[in-house]
């Protein structure tokens, strides 16, 4: 049986500048997957790196994501998210969202949460 302390561990949280995000690629449901981990303060928060709009990374380089003011912005046409939540608020796929891999911060780690 796996609990929270021993799932999958992502990265540090101090890896991550406190409001911006960084990839990850780790195993879920299956698939070796990229994600984006976004930090807020002490928490995180993760997405699959795929905009719902047209599919695409949301990154404008590999791991490297446009996060200004607590928004996160698709590099291929604009998109604009949320990020805490993940809400689209902007752009050609507004009222979509990302979709979110439940993670929580153990120690300072930031771990896949029920993995
Ligand atoms: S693929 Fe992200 S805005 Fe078009």
């Amino acid at each position: 049986m796996t609990t929270t302390s021993q799932a999958t561990p992502l990265c540090q949280l101090a890896d991550i500048p406190d409001g911006n995000a960084i990839e990850v690629e780790a195993f879920v449901n299956g698939e070796t997957e990229s994600l984006m981990v976004y930090r807020h303060g002490a928490e995180a928060r993760a997405y699959f790196n795929v905009c719902p709009h047209a599919g695409r990374r949301l990154d404008y380089v590999p791991g490297k994501f446009l996060v200004r003011s607590g928004q996160i912005i698709c590099a291929a046409h604009g998109a604009t998210f949320t990020a805490d939540t993940g809400d689209c608020t902007a752009g050609p796929c507004r009222g979509d969202r990302l979709r979110a891999v439940s993670v929580a911060v153990i120690d300072g780690v930031v771990r896949l949460a029920g993995a």
